[in-house]
């Protein structure tokens, strides 16, 4: 009778043992052979299989440059429940590049509302703009021209429309790799070991649902806070299974609190909607606002609102009285923001070049953020 413990055969812990070490010594040296390679492809690929997504942007009759382009620049920085009925919108609007054609900027925008990060919005138009007169090449370092196309959208776009092998890296899989291969964000050569990493691994053929497995196995099972190990397809491969809670290799991110002023500036029935490149606005309209300062005391908070407002009432040569009317509160990928509103009425019309004067109509018919509809209603 052979040896037991914690109900293992010493062989078999002893197989276990050295399989950890190899892993240790021989991966996290990125010493990646073909024959890891291949078991690892084959393993994500036959997970994927049975356990693949259904998603719009996946379907048959979306197979082309523009489709998967528009899927890839939403889901660049928005997760895929949020994105599916914009995909969708955008899809029935526009069906194919030839009517992308003829959206405006303005137009784009509306139907992005709510999606966030409008810049992307702006180099889609941008984009197809100078799509209009060139004969598009699809490789990533032409791709990579476009306004808003990277490393990551280009690389995805050759991947799922030609299959071509390179590395796609986005957040997800890179949650993946970091954990399969224990890597140490705080290096400094982490990216650059990162991508080598991921390069190895990249297979010669069928990387268009390589990729794709790992966006799903990012997840549905290596998900950010609550991964599924025990059902990972990949656990023997993984060098922090099991352990991943207690080295939840993401960085965090302390979000600051900031506080900032939202005016509504009425005059008769018309109020001043700011149309500057403010980088929060992101030239989409809204109501003026105050700079935003750091909150480092709940109890400063009226003293701070005083200090914000009475700095931009004297930057536009006001000198009327203003009224509170409430606060909002709002999440960035960055901070957090207490946003309080005032209304000011103007005894005389402010001409200034930042602002256009509308009607709560005319208001409704301009593309907003987020952040503007909340203050719209609580204004409104
Ligand atoms: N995230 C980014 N691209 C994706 C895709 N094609 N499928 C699922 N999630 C994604």
């Amino acid at each position: 009778m052979g040896f037991n413990i914690l109900g293992k055969s010493v062989e078999t812990l002893t197989d276990d043992l050295v399989y950890s070490l190899f892993l240790t010594f021989m991966i996290k040296d990125y010493y990646i052979n073909k024959n890891f390679k291949s078991i690892w492809g084959k393993k994500i690929l036959q997970w994927y299989h049975s356990n693949k997504r259904d998603l719009p942007w996946r379907k048959k009759n979306n197979q082309n440059f523009y489709a998967i382009w528009i899927s890839e620049v939403m889901l660049q920085q928005t997760g895929v429940k949020t994105v599916i009925p914009y995909y969708k919108r955008f899809l029935k609007k526009w069906p194919n590049l030839d009517s992308f054609f003829k959206a405006t900027e303005d137009e784009i925008l509306f139907l992005w509302q709510g999606l966030g990060y409008y810049q992307r919005a702006k180099n889609l138009y941008k984009a197809k703009e100078i799509l209009k007169k060139i004969k598009l090449e699809i490789e990533p370092d032409v791709l990579k021209k476009l306004p808003g196309i990277g490393d990551y959208i280009s690389c995805s776009i050759c991947a799922i429309l030609n299959d071509k092998s390179s590395a796609v890296i986005d957040a997800n899989i890179k949650r993946i790799l970091t954990r399969a291969f224990d890597l140490d964000i705080y290096n400094n050569k982490y990216n650059h070991r990162l991508k080598s990493l991921a390069t190895k691994l990249t297979p010669e053929k069928n990387n268009r649902y390589y990729c794709q497995s790992l966006m799903d196995l990012a997840n549905l099972v290596c998900k950010p806070k609550k991964p599924l190990c025990i059902i990972c397809p990949i656990n023997d491969e993984c060098l922090t299974k099991n352990n991943i809670l207690s080295k939840l290799r993401v960085k965090k991110i302390q979000k600051k609190k900031k506080i900032g002023v939202s005016i509504y500036l009425k005059f008769k029935d018309k109020f001043a909607v700011e149309t500057s490149r403010k980088r929060l606005l992101q030239g989409l309209a809204g109501f003026p606002i105050t700079n935003f300062i750091e909150l480092k005391n709940n109890n400063k908070i009226v003293k701070e609102q005083k200090l914000l407002i009475n700095a931009w009432l004297k930057k536009h040569r006001l000198t009327e009285s203003f009224k509170n009317c409430g606060i909002i509160e709002h999440e960035f990928s960055h901070f957090y923001l207490k946003l309080l509103l005032v209304q000011i009425n103007l005894r005389r019309k402010l001409q200034h070049q930042d602002f256009k004067w509308l009607t709560k109509e005319e208001f409704e018919k301009r593309p907003r953020s987020k952040l503007m509809n909340k203050v719209k209603e609580k204004l409104m």
